[in-house]
């Protein structure tokens, strides 16, 4: 075969396959990343918060975010809706550039999202099937019929079912956060996103929202992608095998719990182990506590 003609078909062969493999590449990950996070670094006057922050989550992931208060997670949650904007690096929720997008196609994330704010961020002025149902006229099509069958079901989900007609000022901290879980999984959304789903509530009332949010999710298809934000360990490794830990608004840990609770950089193992260093042996062995972890704790 003629030289030239040798090397352009060469060319060409090198070309198509760098084609298909970018193309392979790009479709898994529009497939299955459902939230991308890359370098971002966020500052306000006099106080830089977050940097370099990188994590990927998979489409039925279920995560923690976890990290001492004011680290950083909130901020992060709201960059990832596009409520804030990053100074540097690249934000996708689903396959949508976060850091660009225009105000309809933020719309278009916000109506395959559920989003339970920290503060419960109920209406006042609308009562409790109202909150719930103004989720549903905005981001579904929902009938009327299927707006009120799914409110009903989703408050007895929540135990919350005669609270209906109810005002926000006339529940408790719990009940109003349990009515902001429901509304923010009424829309049946692809992604969740939970920030502190627990914070100030009592441990029963705590167990009964953390149920609530994985019984709720786990009915409705396993596909969900869920990520809750908490500062209480014993929340996020409840609620998720894989924890995310931020520390001064950086990445100092991604894994499975348990192995970064044994083989975890110092500060990590710290900050997971104390939480958990004088809990009665019988609950240690519920959590699935690490074996090595519990003889070196409980002292056999
Ligand atoms: N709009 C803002 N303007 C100035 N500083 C901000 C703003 N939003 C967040 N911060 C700062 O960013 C830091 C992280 O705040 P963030 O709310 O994300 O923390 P957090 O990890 O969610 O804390 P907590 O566990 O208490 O909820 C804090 O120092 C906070 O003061
Ligand atoms: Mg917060």
């Amino acid at each position: 075969m003629d030289r030239s003609w040798h090397d352009s078909l060469f060319f060409i062969t090198k070309a198509v396959g760098i084609f298909s493999f970018k193309f392979k590449i790009t479709f898994i990950i529009k497939g299955l990343t459902m939230i991308s996070l890359t370098s971002v670094e966020k500052s306000f006057p006099d106080n830089q918060v977050l940097r370099d922050i990188s994590f990927d989550i998979q489409r039925g992931e279920r995560v923690s975010l976890t990290g001492p208060g004011g680290c950083g997670k909130t901020l992060i949650l709201k960059i990832l809706l596009g409520l804030v904007k990053a100074d540097r690096g690249d934000v996708y929720l689903y396959d949508q550039d976060m850091t660009t997008a225009s105000a309809s196609e933020k719309e278009a994330v916000m109506k395959k999202t559920g989003m339970a704010f920290q503060q419960g961020g109920l209406f006042d002025f609308m009562s409790v099937r109202e909150n719930i149902e103004f989720a549903m006229k905005h981001m579904t099509d929902y009938s009327p019929e299927y707006m009120l069958k799914r409110c009903q079901q989703l408050l007895e989900g929540v135990r919350l079912a005669k609270t209906e007609n109810m005002y926000p000022h006339e529940l408790s901290g719990g009940m109003k956060r349990r009515v902001g879980i429901a509304r923010a999984l009424c829309t049946d959304p692809v992604i969740a996103l939970f920030d502190e789903p627990t914070s100030g509530l009592d441990p029963v009332t705590s167990t009964i929202i953390l149920n609530m949010i994985q019984d709720l999710a786990g009915k409705e298809g396993h596909d969900k992608t869920l990520l809750i934000a908490t500062s209480n360990v014993e929340i996020a490794v409840r609620f998720a095998e894989r924890v995310i830990v931020l520390n001064e608004g950086t990445v100092v840990a991604d894994g499975l719990w348990r192995d970064l609770l044994l083989n975890g950089p110092e500060w990590v193992r710290h900050f997971l182990g104390v939480r958990f260093i004088g809990l009665d042996l019988e609950y240690a062995r519920e959590l699935k506590l690490p074996e090595e972890f519990i003889r070196q704790h409980w002292n056999f």
